[in-house]
């Protein structure tokens, strides 16, 4: 969450390239943004509170500027909070991702001393913090130094010294990255805004970089010494995703699943074989994600259980302590996750390889940090995904365990190509839906998972309440609820027939329209949509009609398909 970007270059570059560099990084937060830069040895600043509509036309060029897009933790939608934050001179400018956990004592002593605190942020009080040690007689790297090892939580901070033209870049957590060039060096929280950089360096937790006049320079926070950094060529990396033809990432990211599971049948899934391997010869198996990617564990977990005839469990990352003291050495974790970067998740990592724990992943990201801490990891390959609503990462990683359990997906291929080439028929179920406050999705087995993360695009591309849940759990509460206005629809497998159709009576006996994803018309559903493929696709298209209803609400509703309010792609605090 929040993206930073920044230059030091070694003649005046357009500042307005800063601005083109958030525009890359506004999936990680679209709260507010602004930019820092330095003009006549002053420091000059612009905040605007929202997206990135237009483009400043009153930007200079500059050889040194910073920028940041806001996802807001602490502090309101302002432009007071939004970043960079300066210290009482007005001579020390930072931007910040993360949460600083120890934020009251930090205000609380600056208080005392007098500092004059203009925003609500956690970030204003390290510029502070720094100025205190700077007035001592420190120079600004001793005193970041020291600072942010007194900051605790998940944090990454970019500090403009504009008195040695330079930028200082620290970070645990949250992820930052170097991009070096002949013109310009750059620092970035991902690749994709690292400018038109020829090499990246990958700064790790702990870590102090330099950008100066005199190039790149890493130092470990602790001790100061220089640590030598591996300088990685950009060439293999996808930089940037374009919209093309699409309306909306969300539209085209959609669009791309059959090209994104051709990708995966042909790169056979060398990684995940190894993965399920090492899961035959563990004691405990336990797959661990967020969101999208924890429903995708879901779903692994059942084939899985399937196919290796042990416990195998799924686990919140967010909830992840509760596990933490059964964990051992013949333990194997599966991290999903498309961004590699969650923090939750990397939270989950450290604890499981303190317990001895083999970590495993399936990332989307390259170079993420997920990628870099695994002791084997499969990349999704789906290219990289903008919209905040995953979609084809989802349809990904269903399909890299399915390739490595020798499940064949070229069926599926074309039946999602079918479903794209109808997708006019859920436009009237699109239109029942939106006029609704709520839905209801129901699934049994290995549907449950699908209509868990079907209710979740509703979610965060209607803003409609959509709860998914197992059928046979409607009776123990939620059908209260339901009534003539109600909407239900059912997720029915094959080897859930008969339940799910009971289910759907259940529901509809008390008055509700039922929309059956199924592969049979039956005579419970007031609308349907058909499911042409065998029983290991049955949860792919499912979901790929989800996704196509929820975009169409979304269009219905005229709201944002990629930038759902409150919500961001790149999930780094905790
Ligand atoms: C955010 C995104 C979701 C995503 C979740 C986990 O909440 O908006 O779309 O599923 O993070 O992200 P990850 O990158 O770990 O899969």
């Amino acid at each position: 969450m929040c993206g930073i970007v920044g230059y030091l270059s070694h003649e005046e570059k357009p500042v307005v390239s800063i601005y083109q560099g958030l525009k890359k990084l506004e999936y990680r937060g679209y709260d507010s943004w602004g930019i820092v830069y330095l003009k006549n040895k002053r420091l000059v600043a612009i905040k605007e509170i929202g997206k990135l509509k237009s483009e400043p036309t009153n930007l200079p060029e500059s050889v040194l500027a910073l920028g940041h897009t806001r996802w807001a933790t602490h502090g309101g939608i302002t432009k007071a909070n939004s970043h960079p934050q300066f210290d009482c001179t007005g001579n020390i400018a930072l931007v910040h991702n993360g949460i600083i956990e120890n934020y009251y004592l930090l205000k609380k002593e600056l208080t005392q001393r007098k500092h004059k605190i203009v925003s609500d942020t956690d970030t204003e009080l390290v510029a502070h913090l720094i100025e205190e040690k700077v007035e001592k007689g420190m120079t600004i790297e001793e005193a970041v130094r020291q600072v942010f090892r007194r900051l605790k939580g998940y944090n990454a901070l970019v500090v403009m010294d504009k008195m040695q033209k330079r930028l200082l870049a620290v970070k645990t957590g949250s992820p930052l990255i170097l991009g070096l060039s002949k013109k310009a060096n750059y620092i970035a929280s991902d690749i994709n805004a690292l400018g038109e950089a020829e090499e990246l360096i990958i700064l790790l937790d702990g870590e102090l970089a330099e950008i100066s006049e005199n190039g790149v320079r890493v130092i470990n926070v602790s001790d100061g010494r220089e640590i030598p950094k591996q300088r990685i060529k950009m060439v293999e990396i996808e930089k940037e995703s374009e919209m093309g033809e699409y309306q909306s990432f969300l539209e085209k990211e959609i669009n791309e699943q059959p090209q994104v599971l051709e990708r995966i049948v042909q790169e056979d899934g060398v990684q995940i074989k190894k993965i399920i391997t090492l899961a035959k010869k563990m004691d405990k198996v336990i797959l661990v994600g967020c969101g999208t990617s924890y429903f995708a564990g879901l779903v692994a977990t059942e084939k899985l259980i399937k196919k290796l005839g042990k416990w195998v469990i799924t686990v919140l990352a967010s909830e992840f302590d509760t596990y933490v003291n059964l964990l051992d050495e013949k333990t194997l974790i599966i991290v999903l996750t498309q961004s590699g970067e969650t923090i939750d998740v990397l939270d989950a990592i450290i604890k499981a390889k303190q317990k001895g724990a083999t970590i495993t992943s399936v990332v989307n990201a390259p170079y993420s940090s997920v990628q870099r801490v695994s002791d084997v990891c499969q990349m999704l390959s789906c290219g990289m995904e903008k919209c905040v609503a995953s979609t084809k990462s989802f349809v990904a990683q269903m399909a890299v365990f399915d390739i490595a359990l020798g499940i064949d997906l070229n069926q599926r291929i074309k039946n999602i190509k079918w479903i794209l080439k109808n997708k006019n028929k859920i436009n009237p179920l699109a239109k029942m839906i939106s006029q609704k406050q709520h839905l209801f999705i129901l699934g049994r087995g290995k549907m449950l998972p699908i209509a868990l993360e079907g209710a979740l695009k509703i979610k965060e591309l209607s803003y409609i309440h959509a709860e998914g849940m197992a059928g046979g759990e409607l009776k123990h509460g939620t059908l209260a609820l339901i009534d003539k206005d109600s909407i239900c629809i059912v997720l029915v497998s094959k080897e859930n027939t008969n339940e799910m159709l009971a289910s759907g009576l259940e529901v509809k006996a008390r008055g509700a329209t039922v929309i059956g994803i199924a592969q049979r018309k039956e005579n419970v559903f007031d609308e349907f949509l058909p499911i042409r493929g065998k029983e290991d696709d049955e949860q792919t298209e499912a979901v790929v009609w989800l996704q196509l209803l929820a975009e169409k609400i979304c269009d219905l509703k005229r709201l944002d398909p990629d930038k759902p309010r409150n919500l961001a792609k790149s999930v780094t605090v905790k």
